[in-house]
């Protein structure tokens, strides 16, 4: 597998919060990395990094090959939507309420010049493909559901063939029953196209079902990176309250999380890790390489 995104050592920053705290990561072409991690982990300003929208305060981002600019110009936007494009929570804040959805379907491919001519059937092709009815093409946002709606989200994220879909919670705003119809259709999406995807949710049994490779982010920080073995052998104390208190892990733990703020120093979760030593008070964690192809950040390891 090629690699198609290398990202090393990454930090970026709000003011005095550091949302990304030193997080390296890569992804091979056509793989699907799962992020997981309670509110606030940092989690999107990662995937908004890598499309440009937050400028990194440090580390650098590698995308086939091209060291991303820190700070983007339009030019750069344009190139990179034509790689990268993403999956939003809240479909209906990313479109334009007065666009209908044929139109919405158009629209990105006449800004990137992709299928000249033929827009429209490539667009009717792909409001079959992701279930909506051919009656749908003159409607508009507010006349879809939320399920419908994320439909259309991810057929414009899709429909100029990018290299890499970002999807950020894409299922968290949607009925439970609408849930999984949504997931399907991204894995079989995936899976047809061979796109990259990294896909960011705090429910672990989502991202279980979608990810090749799943990273652990607690407090801006890579915690524990692993394949399927990390949901049935996690390694890192996080990871193994965030498996425990699973289905409903990621509302269980940012719950105690706001009780329990991350420690300034040293380890940042060692206020709520039950193994914590006085060492934990002391060093940060490295992450360090383990068999199997799992990294781990923790002191307190065999
Ligand atoms: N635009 C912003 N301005 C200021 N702080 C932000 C902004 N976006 C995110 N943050 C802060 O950065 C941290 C990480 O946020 P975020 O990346 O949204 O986490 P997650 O997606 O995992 O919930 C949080 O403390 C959040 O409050
Ligand atoms: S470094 Fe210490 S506090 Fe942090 S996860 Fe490991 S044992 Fe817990
Ligand atoms: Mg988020």
């Amino acid at each position: 597998m090629s690699q198609l995104l290398q990202i090393d050592n990454l930090s970026c920053r709000f003011g005095e919060t550091v949302a990304v705290d030193q997080v390296s990561l890569s992804l091979g072409a056509g793989e699907v990395l799962g992020l997981v991690g309670e509110s606030g982990s940092g989690k999107s300003t990662l995937g908004r990094a890598v499309c440009g929208l937050v400028s990194p305060a440090a580390g650098r981002i590698v995308l086939a090959g091209e060291v991303l600019p820190r700070h983007f110009s339009a030019r750069d936007f344009r190139r990179q939507a034509a790689r990268v494009q993403m999956v939003f929570q809240d479909a209906y804040s990313a479109m334009n309420p007065r666009m209908n959805v044929l139109n919405s379907l158009i629209e990105p491919l006449q800004l990137q010049g992709k299928h000249r001519g033929q827009e429209r059937t490539c667009a009717m092709q792909w409001l079959e493909r992701i279930g909506l009815p051919r009656r749908f093409a003159g409607r508009y946002p507010h006349e879809l559901s939320g399920g419908q709606r994320q439909r259309l989200g991810i057929a414009r994220a899709f429909i100029t063939s990018p290299q890499l879909v970002i999807c950020d919670e894409p299922v968290s705003a949607l009925d439970v029953s609408v849930q999984a119809q949504i997931i399907n259709l991204l894995h079989e999406l995936q899976r047809d196209t061979g796109v990259a995807m990294i896909f960011i949710a705090h429910d672990l049994a989502v991202v279980s079902h979608l990810a090749n490779r799943t990273l652990v982010m607690y407090h801006g920080r890579l915690v524990e990176e692993g394949d399927a073995a990390l949901f049935t052998s996690p390694q890192h104390p996080y990871t193994q309250a965030l498996i425990a208190a699973n289905p409903a892990a990621g509302k269980a733990l940012a719950n105690s999380g706001s009780l329990r703020p991350p420690a300034a120093t040293g380890c940042a979760y060692r206020l709520r890790c039950p193994k914590a030593i006085n060492d934990c008070g002391q060093h940060r964690p490295v992450v360090e390489e383990k068999s199997g192809g799992r990294r781990v950040a923790c002191l307190r390891l065999d």
